[in-house]
């Protein structure tokens, strides 16, 4: 009883020690908040783009001004535009909302200035170009070699867009809005606890209209949501593979107009059903989590075909 006090007071005073952080730096939260669509969204700021290279005069005929302009192209149409290092039909912008631009649907802004950083999967830092790599191996399922992929002009202007975006904000900078796509571990559910044909009752509720009960994608005016699994989708190896990290989206950034009305219990049944399905498999998953442990949610490396030696789950 005493023991179970002192959590409650350690996890109260804890996250009033948060706000009082968060209390030191206003001009972050406001600046990004004036930046940011805001997670709640209409129609019509579905497809508003804060900051847009396109119609920002201030890049026109600059050599750094057609850099972003054409990351902004990939990002938002990366089998169009970057065709020879894209293997699927899922762009940048399908999972990063508005351009990168929404808050809780994985926001860009700013994130440029907070790489290098330590990657717990490949147990090494990463720069932000690495990062951008990684998601086209896996998120975006390229069969290209991960150092020509490096080289490509592509992950140049990729990573001038992600830079643009956060062009004001100080190396190091901790951004308030980064992270939030997260189920908190204590809601998270064990995965034997997730239930698949709960997921599936849920997505055909509340997704399949625009995703199809197919899970390939519905098109909706100018929009078409990405195959949710299947040969066109992301790879095994992806974030997006893992059950929590796809809950986190699911719960902040879908159904795409009226984001946030799922619980957390319910996104991770729908996120179970999703990654219960068969998607392409990530060639190199034997070289991931090699210093780290494997987090309990990477379900595609385990059991059938996903299980290797190296892969033995560490405590
Ligand atoms: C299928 C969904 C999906 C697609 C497609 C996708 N990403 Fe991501 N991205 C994620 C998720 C989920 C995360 C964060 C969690 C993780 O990967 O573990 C992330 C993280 C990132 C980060 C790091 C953000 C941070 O705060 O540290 C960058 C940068 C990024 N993605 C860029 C891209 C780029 C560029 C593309 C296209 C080439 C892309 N992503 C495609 C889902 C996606
Ligand atoms: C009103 C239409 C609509 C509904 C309902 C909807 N989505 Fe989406 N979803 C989209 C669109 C459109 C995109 C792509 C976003 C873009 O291109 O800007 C998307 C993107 C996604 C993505 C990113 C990967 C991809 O392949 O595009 C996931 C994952 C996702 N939705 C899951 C869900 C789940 C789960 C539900 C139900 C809880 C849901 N969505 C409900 C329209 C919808």
């Amino acid at each position: 009883m005493f023991r179970h006090c002192l959590i409650i007071a350690f996890i109260f005073s804890s996250s009033l020690n948060l706000r009082a952080q968060e209390s030191e730096k206003p001009e972050q939260s406001n600046l990004a908040a004036g930046r940011l669509i805001p997670a709640s969204t209409s129609m019509t700021t579905a497809w508003d783009i804060p900051r847009d290279p396109v119609s920002d005069l201030s890049l026109e005929g600059t050599p750094d001004g057609e850099e972003i302009r054409l990351g902004y192209r990939i990002f938002t149409n990366t089998h169009g535009e970057a065709p020879g290092i894209t293997g699927n039909l899922v762009s940048c912008g399908n999972c990063h909302l508005n351009a990168g631009q929404r808050e809780k649907a994985l926001p860009l802004v700013g994130v440029a200035e907070v790489f290098p950083e330590y990657n717990k999967r490949a147990g090494k830092v990463f720069s932000l170009e690495d990062r951008i790599v990684g998601c086209f191996l896996r998120s975006e399922n390229s069969g290209a070699h991960p150092e020509s992929i490096l080289q490509s002009k592509e992950i140049r202007a990729l990573a001038s867009y992600i830079t643009w975006l956060g062009t004001e904000y100080p190396k190091g900078s901790s951004l308030p809005w980064r992270g939030l796509n997260v189920i908190e571990n204590e809601n998270r559910l064990p995965l034997d606890k997730l239930d698949t044909k709960k997921g599936e009752k849920l997505f055909v509720l509340n997704c399949s209209n625009c995703h199809g009960t197919d899970g390939q994608g519905v098109q909706i005016g100018d929009k078409k949501a990405g195959p949710l699994w299947g040969p066109s989708s992301w790879n095994d190896g992806a974030g997006a593979s893992r059950i929590y990290t796809l809950a986190g989206f699911i719960r902040y950034a879908m159904p795409y107009l009226n984001p946030g009305i799922l619980t957390d219990e319910e996104a991770q049944h729908i996120a179970m059903y999703i990654n219960s399905q068969v998607r392409p498999t990530f060639m190199h998953k034997t070289d991931d989590y090699r210093t780290e442990p494997l987090p309990p949610d990477a379900v595609y490396y385990r059991g059938a075909g996903g299980t290797t030696d190296n892969l033995r789950e560490k405590r």
